[in-house]
């Protein structure tokens, strides 16, 4: 089946879809984007990505054209339209087309848009197959808590991992590891479950923010504070987290094995909860797993 896209408010064929040249999102990186997951054509946590949407816009100081309510009844009726059932929405939203000027238009009509990609269902925890970080350098701007499309240090630095054999990059800066290029990260360590605080140099993730309420649930004490990288190397686990792959435990990182060659107890008791939750929230079953 052809892949449809929302533009908008028009619904059409993915391949038909067009923006201008001068879109801002083309030429500036003018605009704030969302990654939401779909369990059996579920979207999960549609709200608190749309939440998270609007502070984003509003870093930006971009005004989305409808309210986050409208835009999810716009989501979820796409989503039904469609015959994706693991899979994930990818939203967009720039500040439109204008005259190129570095200078706000006055009169801008943002671009708007959203679509629906099939991604392989995801293993029972435990069973995922590990992440192989790269320490590289953390150059990006002090306002990652943003959503930004401007994605360019972080997709050098996912390069740089994926040339050297891993597959996500873990960055660092001043020696303390911040997050991932399109994930968070977290540390277990006395059973204790650190992670950096979010704000100018980590993205509030959804993952993340789902992770500390299980967390609470399932009595793993979570802390918030910068994790220096050789704290982060000597931990008894490592894993990282992300719409895409909910929890991926580590079992390389610079090349050399970590942990025990396979998931960690704390980070696989986490998954088990976050995939109940999933299950919960959705109606879906995997969290039979
Ligand atoms: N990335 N940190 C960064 C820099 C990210 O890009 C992402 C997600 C996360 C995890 O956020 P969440 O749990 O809300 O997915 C953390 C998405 C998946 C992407 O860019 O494709």
């Amino acid at each position: 089946m052809n892949e449809l896209i929302w533009m908008n408010g028009d619904v059409m064929p993915l391949a038909d879809a067009k923006v201008g040249v001068e879109d801002r999102g083309y030429q500036f990186a003018d605009g704030v984007y969302e990654v939401i997951r779909l369990y059996e054509g579920r979207p999960f946590t549609l709200r608190e990505h749309l939440e998270r949407l609007e502070k984003s816009a509003a870093g930006i100081r971009l005004a989305l054209p409808m309210p986050p309510a409208a835009l999810a009844a716009e989501i979820e009726q796409f989503v039904a339209r469609t015959s994706v059932h693991d899979g994930m929405v990818y939203l967009q939203a720039t500040r439109g087309c204008a005259a190129r000027n570095h200078v706000f238009p006055k009169h801008c009509e943002p671009t708007v848009l959203f679509y629906v990609r099939h991604l392989a269902p995801l293993d029972a925890p435990g069973e995922t197959p590990p992440a192989a970080l790269l320490t590289v350098a953390d150059e990006r701007w002090k306002k990652c808590w943003i959503k930004s499309i401007a994605l360019l240090p972080n997709v050098l630095a996912k390069n740089e991992a994926v040339a050297a054999g891993a597959d996500e990059a873990a960055f660092v800066e001043e020696g303390v590891v911040t997050e991932c290029s399109a994930s968070n990260l977290f540390i277990v360590r006395g059973g204790k479950l650190i992670t950096h605080p979010v704000g100018p140099k980590v993205l509030p993730g959804i993952t993340r923010a789902v992770l500390q309420q299980v967390a609470k649930q399932a009595g793993v004490d979570w802390v918030e504070r910068p994790v220096r990288l050789d704290e982060a190397k000597a931990a008894d686990e490592v894993f990282i987290t992300s719409t895409t792959r909910e929890i991926s435990w580590v079992g390389r990182w610079d090349g050399q094995t970590f942990g025990q060659g396979r998931c960690g107890p704390v980070t696989l008791r986490l998954h088990r909860a976050l995939r109940d939750r999933v299950a919960r929230e959705t109606g879906t079953l995997v969290g039979a797993a």
